[in-house]
């Protein structure tokens, strides 16, 4: 397995792979990407040899090929259409990553103002969608919520299915990265029984989530600018991650020619599950367990070591990365300035400190190359700003959606593209007769 050390793009890059298959030999093309990672173009596979690959869970498998990021899981990059993420630490706001991503380059003045307006003109849902809000239980899981609202906005915006040009494309992700905050932030007053409050079109994207998620009638909730730089340092650093298991969904279902609401109310489906973007609730689960004493941040390494506890050190691990994850790196020094002036000493944060202390040193995580992923410090900083625990994903979705937008947009505009259909290899059983109901022991 290529590690740290290894520099395996150094050597002569083939641009043949053979295949020998029994007496049988066969050549395969390799391409090479913009950062020379490689790859063996296996699309005559089953057509020359009668053979598939198989890759359960797709670790070995590129399933497009794409401009929009770039990931060095061995060495710790990522860059969002070539720009290292450390750089969008003190500049730009997530509208401007948001308009990078989509765009597939920074935006000039006048678009960034253009999209910033337009954000602020769709920011209000249909007054009907008001109503399905409604019929949701209080204790509907915020991400279910988001999801079938987003759904719904394909109702109230049949028009915007067809996408003609790249003006058409901006105005619907304008639409859905405009409501995805009023849809969630109604989703949490709903859980709560609190009126609505509407999106105020005077507030920026950051402040307007926080005013309409916590604000009262005639009360307006003032976001400290410390809060507003680090959800937005959230947002961005959330914004993509290549083919990650929501953006590969949202790849997915776009493939069969879905509208764009319906593919991203689709990712947010995916990005709920726990080993996904559900981990940040789980991190807090976890830290929360071990402050109410349960069990001491050694005693929860060891159960996490154990293969038959079935319980994972959450926060840590990472398919892609295999030293740490930039993302969070950040994080973590958000987290030590910003905890300790909105909550003073919190527990929580030491809770994670010593683990992290421990996991790093201890030889089944260095050996596993486990190291703590974005969602191990995102949690601490949403919980001091006061988000609740089950708005946390929900918080992901938001950050993730300008890259699924850009993956839609790209498969879209991509010349050649095929509805994604995977193969497997059966293994259930073989022909067999139907037994009348009568004739069944
Ligand atoms: N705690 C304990 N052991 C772990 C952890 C963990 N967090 N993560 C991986 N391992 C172990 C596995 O048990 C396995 O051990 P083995 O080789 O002895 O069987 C080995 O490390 C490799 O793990 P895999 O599950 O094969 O790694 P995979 O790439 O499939 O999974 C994942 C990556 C899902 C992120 C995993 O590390 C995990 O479950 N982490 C905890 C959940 C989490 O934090 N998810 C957020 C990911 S980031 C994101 O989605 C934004």
């Amino acid at each position: 397995m290529p590690n740290a050390n290894s520099d395996h793009n150094a050597q002569t890059a083939p641009d043949q792979a053979t295949l020998i298959l029994g007496e049988r030999q066969f050549q395969f093309p390799v391409i090479e990407g913009s950062e020379q990672e490689r790859a063996i173009d296996i699309s005559y596979l089953r057509a020359e040899t009668g053979h598939i690959t198989l890759d359960q869970g797709y670790g070995n498998t590129g399933s497009c090929q794409s401009a929009i990021t770039f990931i060095d899981g061995d060495r710790g990059i990522l860059r969002y259409r070539g720009i290292p993420i450390e750089q969008f630490a003190d500049y730009p706001h997530f509208t401007e990553v948001a308009l990078l991503l989509i765009l597939g380059r920074l935006p000039s003045e006048t678009e960034l103002e253009d999209f910033s307006a337009d954000l602020t003109r769709y920011a209000f849902l249909d007054e009907g969608m008001k109503h399905q809000f409604e019929g949701f239980p209080r204790s509907a899981p915020p991400m279910a919520i988001l999801s079938a609202m987003i759904n719904s906005l394909s109702c109230f915006h049949t028009e915007l299915h067809e996408l003609e040009d790249e003006r058409e494309f901006l105005h619907t992700a304008a639409h859905i990265i405009s409501k995805i905050r009023t849809i969630a932030a109604f989703a949490f007053r709903h859980s709560r029984g609190l009126p609505y409050i509407y999106p105020d079109p005077a507030l920026r994207y950051v402040q307007n989530l926080l005013h309409m998620m916590l604000s009262q009638p005639y009360h307006q909730h003032v976001c400290p600018d410390i809060v507003r730089k680090a959800l937005n340092l959230i947002f961005i650093l959330h914004a993509d991650h290549e083919q990650n298991c929501s953006t590969s969904t949202v790849r997915m279902v776009g493939s069969s020619g879905a509208n764009l609401f319906a593919s991203v109310a689709a990712g947010v489906c995916a990005l709920w599950g726990p080993l996904h973007g559900g981990a940040n609730v789980e991190v807090l689960s976890m830290l929360e367990q071990i402050h109410e004493g349960n069990l001491t941040p050694e005693e929860y390494v060891k159960l996490a070591k154990d293969k038959n506890s079935k319980v994972r050190l959450m926060g840590f691990g990472h398919r892609v990365y295999k030293n740490f994850d930039p993302r969070a790196q950040m994080l973590a020094k958000v987290a030590e300035e910003l905890v300790p002036k909105l909550s003073g000493d919190d527990p929580l944060l030491e809770i994670a400190r010593r683990l992290e202390d421990i996991a790093l040193t201890d030889s089944y995580f260095v050996e596993r190359q486990l190291y703590p992923n974005v969602d191990f410090y995102s949690g601490i900083i949403l919980r001091a700003i006061g988000i609740p625990t089950n708005m946390f994903t929900v918080m992901f979705a938001i950050g993730r959606l300008p890259g699924w937008i850009a993956h839609w947009w790209e498969q879209n505009q991509t010349a050649g593209t095929r509805i994604a259909r995977p193969r497997q290899i059966y293994t259930g059983e073989t022909r067999t007769d139907y037994l009348p109901m009568e004739d069944r022991a």
